[in-house]
C-alpha cells in the first residue's frame, strides 16, 4: 500500500474497521444479475490486473453495462491504477476540496462520497440524502465515460444504488415518444449534485435557459458498441433546446418517468469491498438515501469521455 493510501486509511478509517481481505486468484468468472442490466465478477483481484483480464473486464463491461466485483482491497492509488485500464481519468468533481487539502492523502482524481464528518466538516459530497437519477458529469462537453465506485464503509440499510439501462429505455420509448426526441437537445445543469446540494461557486439557477451546463443529443450512438441510448443526465434545471419551459417540462417530465420504470434497473446492496464500474453512455444511476447515525464511505473515480455523438434514428 503507497504513503498516500496508508495516511488515507489512517486518516478516515476508524482502527476497527480497517481490514486486508484476501487475495482471489485471476480466474474470471461473468455472472449475470439477473436483473435488467450488470454482471458479478468473481474470480480477480483488481490490484493486479494483467492486460488479458483487463480486455476481458472491458469486453464485460460492454456487454453488461454495470459490473460488480465484490471482495476487493484496494488503497485509493490501486483504485486509480485500475480506473486507467479504462482510460484517462478525469480530476474529481471535488478537486476544490483536495486543493483545500481536506482528502487525506486522496490523490486528485479520486471523489470522496460520504456523509462522514471530521472536525464538523463533510469529509466528502452527496451526504446521507436521496441522490437523483443521472449521468455522471453530463453537465461538461465531453461527460465522463465510466465511473468507477469503490465501497469502503457501508451502512447496515439504505444507500444502495440503482442503475438503469439506457439502450432499453431507449427501445422501449412509446411510439410518439420516439418521434419527439428524434435530434433534440438537452440542456445539462452544472449548478447542482445529484442530491440537490449547489456546487462550489455556482449560483441558483433562475433560469434553465441560461444556467451553466453543457448541451447534448438526446440521444447518442454509442462509440463502441453503436447502440443508441437515451442521455438525459439529469431533470433538476434541465430543458429541451429552443422549447417553451412548460413543454420542455412536460416532456423531459414523460422522458424520465419511463426511464426510472424498475424493469429497466438493477439496485445493488453494498457490502464493504465492493467495487463497481459502469458506462455512464448507456447506464444513468441514482442513489437510497441513508440514516445519518450511519457511516458510509465510497471512493469514486471517473474517466474521461469524449464529444457526444448524435444518433440519427432515420
Ligand atoms: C454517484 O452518483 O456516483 C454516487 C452513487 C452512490 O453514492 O452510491
Amino acid at each position: 500500500m503507497s504513503r498516500g493510501g496508508r495516511r488515507f486509511r489512517r486518516a478516515l478509517i476508524p482502527a476497527g474497521r480497517r481490514c486486508m481481505l484476501a487475495p482471489m486468484k485471476d480466474t474470471l468468472r461473468i455472472e449475470q444479475t439477473g436483473a435488467a442490466l450488470g454482471a458479478r465478477v468473481r474470480g480477480v483481484d483488481l490490484s493486479r490486473v494483467d492486460d488479458p483480464t483487463a480486455e476481458a473486464l472491458r469486453a464485460a463491461w460492454h456487454r453488461h453495462q454495470v459490473l460488480i466485483v465484490p471482495g476487493q482491497s484496494l488503497d485509493p492509488a490501486a483504485l486509480v491504477d485500475f480506473s486507467r485500464r479504462f482510460g484517462a481519468l478525469e480530476a474529481s468533481p471535488g478537486s476544490a476540496e483536495h486543493a483545500a487539502g481536506r482528502q487525506g492523502g486522496v490523490p486528485p482524481e479520486v471523489w470522496i462520497i460520504s456523509n462522514v464528518r471530521r472536525d464538523g466538516r463533510p469529509i466528502g459530497a452527496l451526504g446521507n440524502r436521496e441522490a437523483a437519477w443521472h449521468s455522471d458529469m453530463s453537465y461538461v462537453p465531453e461527460p465522463a465515460r465510466a465511473s468507477v465506485l469503490y465501497g469502503v464503509e457501508v451502512p447496515p440499510a439504505g444507500g444502495d444504488t440503482w442503475f438503469a439501462d439506457m439502450y432499453a429505455a431507449y427501445a422501449a420509448l412509446p411510439d410518439d415518444l420516439r418521434r419527439a426526441v428524434d435530434g433534440l437537445e438537452v440542456h445539462h445543469d452544472a449548478s447542482t449534485t445529484s442530491a440537490g446540494e449547489l456546487r462550489r461557486g455556482a449560483a441558483p439557477v433562475v433560469d434553465v435557459t441560461a444556467g451553466p451546463g453543457a448541451r447534448h443529443p438526446a440521444v447518442r450512438r454509442h462509440p463502441e458498441t453503436g447502440r443508441p441510448a437515451l442521455f438525459l443526465g439529469r431533470r433538476r434545471n434541465a430543458w429541451v433546446v429552443g422549447y417553451p419551459l412548460a413543454e420542455s417540462d412536460a416532456l423531459l417530465d414523460r422522458l424520465w418517468a419511463h426511464c426510472a420504470d424498475p424493469r429497466f434497473a438493477y439496485a445493488h446492496r453494498w457490502t464493504v469491498g465492493d467495487v463497481v464500474l459502469w458506462d455512464n453512455r448507456c447506464v444513468i444511476h441514482r442513489r437510497d438515501g441513508f440514516d445519518a447515525g450511519h457511516r458510509r464511505l465510497m471512493l469514486r473515480t471517473q474517466v474521461r469521455g469524449e464529444p457526444v455523438i448524435p444518433w440519427r434514428a432515420r
